[in-house]
């Protein structure tokens, strides 16, 4: 029997061999404070990639050092840092997963400590490594420290940011981009009327709102080749009233697919606290609104957790790819269990491990 999820996908020149991917998903578990990937990123995402996933992509990776959610975050603001990613990513590819990574900054919600520090949470402060964050405005994220407002000089500084990071990215061997725009980070901090509170050029309408994450999908196009796909996430919805709408982002995403991004991820929420109607596949309705409403691919996310619910998102045309988070850290072969489950004929067994599925 053959099925959608393990049917290839193309974007752009990149095909990857089946549609359940994994997002990305911060490990905190650099070890000098230096962004620099150790021994855990190799066997966390090489273990993912040896699961069958068609695409792994890499955690949150900070492209200036302000710009990381915790001290142990990666970044690729060094060379050092993309010489230690090279080998993950060449380790992914031998296992026939596409890579990638998803180019970040935390803005307002950076220098925090990481979500399984004991007793410590929220802010990191200076005197014990943390860092002065900034944000499009001076409004803190609550119970996080107050953030810069970035002036335009700022702004420019991190598209070279955004642009210098994806640069590393190709040279580390990386198949594809993604960029950060969810999830109350920098770029969603602008997107939302919420977070963006600017008098220039960069706030009040969405189109100055969006202009920002446009700038830095524009220098990644032209740093990245042609044939390169181009992701970037979104938090469809803020899931309050005043905040991002659903036809704000279709809107968003239009101008995207205008400037070049072959997919858009489609998360929501966590630029403010919000009660949000979490439930198995809770997030799906924003990416089947997105791909039907602007045409352009979109990928599911959030509790999606069971081969036939992913398999019936793509019949269903809901989505054209499946991320699976925190079902694939229970188990990293999901993608092979799921080929067992839906009675898939060819599952992506490592050849190495084939005894163990005849
Ligand atoms: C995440 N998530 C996340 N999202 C993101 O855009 N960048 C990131 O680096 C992270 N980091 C991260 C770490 C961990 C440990 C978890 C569990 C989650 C969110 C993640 O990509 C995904 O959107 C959610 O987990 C929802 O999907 P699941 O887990 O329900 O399949």
């Amino acid at each position: 029997m053959s099925r959608l999820v393990f049917e290839p996908i193309t974007l752009r020149g990149m095909t990857a061999r089946n549609r359940l991917w994994v997002p990305p998903m911060c490990q905190y578990s650099v070890e000098a404070q230096d962004g620099v990937a150790t021994d855990w990123h190799m066997v966390h995402l090489g273990g993912l990639a040896r699961g069958g996933a068609g695409a792994v992509i890499v955690e949150a990776t900070a492209v200036t050092p302000e710009g990381r959610i915790s001290p142990q975050d990666l970044g690729l603001w060094n060379d050092e840092q993309r010489d230690a990613l090279a080998p993950i990513v060449g380790f992914m590819q031998s296992q026939g997963t596409k890579a990638g990574i998803q180019l970040a900054h935390a803005g307002r919600k950076a220098s925090t400590y990481r979500t399984f520090e004991p007793e410590r949470s929220g802010s990191v402060p200076v005197s014990d490594g943390g860092w002065q964050t900034v944000a499009p405005s001076a409004l803190a994220y609550p119970e996080l420290a107050e953030p810069q407002a970035l002036d335009q000089a700022g702004i420019k500084q991190l598209i070279a940011a955004f642009q210098a990071a994806a640069r590393r990215a190709v040279d580390a061997g990386f198949d594809f981009i993604e960029v950060h725009g969810a999830h109350g980070y920098l770029l969603h901090e602008f997107l939302s009327p919420l977070s963006n509170t600017r008098d220039d050029d960069y706030g009040g309408s969405l189109e100055n709102r969006a202009r920002f994450l446009l700038q830095v999908v524009d220098v990644i196009r032209e740093e990245v080749p042609d044939d390169m796909p181009l992701f970037v996430r979104l938090s469809a919805v803020d899931w309050i009233d005043t905040g991002l709408t659903i036809d704000d982002t279709v809107q968003v995403v239009r101008w995207l697919d205008e400037h070049g991004v072959d997919l858009i991820d489609v998360s929501s929420g966590s630029n403010l606290p919000a009660k949000i109607p979490s439930g198995p596949g809770y997030q799906v309705k924003f990416a089947e609104t997105i791909r039907e409403r602007t045409g352009v691919p979109t990928a599911a996310v959030g509790l999606i957790t069971q081969p036939f619910q992913a398999e019936h998102i793509l019949t269903t045309g809901q989505a054209d790819v499946v991320l699976v988070g925190r079902e694939s850290l229970r188990n990293a072969n999901f993608p092979i269990h799921a080929a067992q489950v839906l009675r898939h004929k060819t599952p992506p067994t490592p050849i190495q491990y084939h005894r163990a599925y005849r």
